[in-house]
């Protein structure tokens, strides 16, 4: 095994000689100088080659360095106050692992996002998607210790299903065996149950819809986190929702700043989120859409240039509550003083990011869900076992769902949330 350093740890590091193993990115050279940019996913630095330090061979070798070389450098550390890190490295030695023969596919000038697309394996490298899968990274462990913290238990849910949880509309069917399953669209009817015996949980996973829509805020295949607390009520639900979004702007705050500037992330407009978050009904946005030109009828549901328009009047995240029933899930409690709206809540992410958040109170008696099943016109039989937990002990709870592909394009500052995951699924695209 070889030790080397890490990039990142360059400036700790600060002086002597060092280590890195790497990816070249950008060549340049001018005589007996060579300069070479090497990355190693935790940060890029300039290394100079200058003739009269390195063997000859070494030298005439490194003129053959091509894009993406993958190579093992020693060297001594410099200080540089024209580069971004401080630093850069005097080259003493050069291993090469691997001279690619064939000229990298992505270069510096501009692509079509189709081929970036089409390229993804290989695109993943670039100093702007490493920073976004960094930045990730820290908001799903942001989400994680949050949730920890507050007494959350890891429980993992199916992702094979025979019932439906957000509508039959955007079901992925697969056959299982004998049977015709689903690929699941939520892990929230599995959390209730675990709610019952652990009090608190949240399921963490892939969640699938077969949306037939090609907007930046889609994606066929999505990761969810989603707590579901027994004894919550809807602003109790709100109350750890923005808890939970204001912990990962902090900690992204605090430690991605490096990946923020990368990504020319406007932290400006993150700076600005403050506890607590705006909370308006329904109602009161329809008043709003309407004062902003947008003419908007009671029971109408609100799509991403609604969302876009209600978001610009708040600094922070905001919560729409008490949606009109009629639009909303089976699973969602009426609210007892205003049946024709639903105890529930979206939070609309600032600067037109869209929804990120949907939750709320369920319906925990059994009379009711029963109702509902049948008004949905949804098949009982799959939903027995569901229906049990209104039979044995229920009581309120309350638990929400949040996106992690549209947090993260919102954290970064991204226009379309296919950058924000390693390989997007997208109604379009499912290679590589
Ligand atoms: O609002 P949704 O559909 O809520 C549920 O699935 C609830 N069962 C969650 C719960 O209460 N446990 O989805 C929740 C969030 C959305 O706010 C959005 O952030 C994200 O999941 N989401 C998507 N993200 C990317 N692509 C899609 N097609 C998405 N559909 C939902
Ligand atoms: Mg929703």
């Amino acid at each position: 095994m070889i030790e080397y350093d890490l990039i990142r740890h360059i400036p700790i590091i600060s002086e002597g000689p060092v280590r890195i193993m790497g990816w070249v990115t950008h060549i340049r050279s001018s005589g007996k100088l060579i300069f070479i940019e090497v990355r190693d996913g935790t940060g890029v630095i300039q290394c100079v080659i200058f003739k009269g330090d390195v063997a000859e061979q070494i030298f005439d070798m490194s003129k053959k360095l091509t894009l993406e070389s993958s190579l093992i450098i020693d060297g001594i550390i410099r200080r540089d106050s024209r580069s971004k890190m401080g630093y850069e490295i005097g080259v003493t030695h050069i291993e090469p692992i691997q001279i690619p023969s064939e000229e990298f596919p992505i270069s510096q000038k501009e692509h079509g996002i189709a081929f970036l697309l089409e390229k993804r394996h290989l695109w993943l490298r670039s100093s702007r998607q490493v920073a976004i899968l960094r930045v990730r990274a820290a908001i799903i462990k942001a989400v994680r210790d949050f949730l920890d913290n507050q007494g959350f238990i890891l429980f993992d849910t199916p992702i094979f299903t025979p019932a439906a949880c957000e509508g039959t509309t955007t079901l992925f069917e697969t056959r299982y065996f004998e049977e015709n399953v689903y690929l699941t669209q939520s892990g929230q009817l599995y959390n209730e149950a675990g709610a019952m015996a652990l009090g608190r949980v949240y399921s963490f996973g892939p969640t699938f819809r077969a949306e037939k829509s090609k907007t930046r805020r889609h994606l066929t295949e999505f990761w969810m986190v989603e707590p579901e607390a027994a004894f919550f009520d809807l602003d109790m639900d709100m109350d750890l929702a923005q808890n939970l979004v204001m912990h990962i702007v902090k900690t992204v705050l605090e430690n991605n700043r490096a990946e923020l500037e990368v990504l020319e992330r406007d932290i400006g407009q993150l700076d600005k989120v403050s506890l607590p978050f705006p909370r308006i009904s329904y109602d009161e946005a329809v008043k709003l859409l309407n004062e902003n030109t947008i003419p908007t009828a009671w029971g109408d549901d609100f799509g991403g240039d609604e969302e876009t328009v209600i978001s610009r009047n708040f600094s922070s995240p905001v919560f729409i509550h008490r949606y009109p029933s009629a639009s909303k899930a089976f699973y969602m409690k009426a609210d007892p003083i205003r049946p024709e709206v639903a105890l529930c809540c979206d939070m609309i992410a600032p600067e037109g990011y869209g929804e990120i958040i949907g939750g709320g109170q369920r319906e925990d008696d059994y009379d009711r869900l029963l109702g509902k099943l049948h008004a949905h016109g949804l098949n009982v039989e799959p939903f027995e076992w569901y229906l049990d937990l209104r039979k044995f002990g229920t009581v309120p709870h309350a638990g929400f769902g949040m996106g992690i592909e549209r947090t993260v394009a919102w954290i970064c500052g991204l226009k379309h949330v296919r950058e924000t995951i390693p390989f997007p699924r997208l109604m379009d695209r499912i290679r590589p």
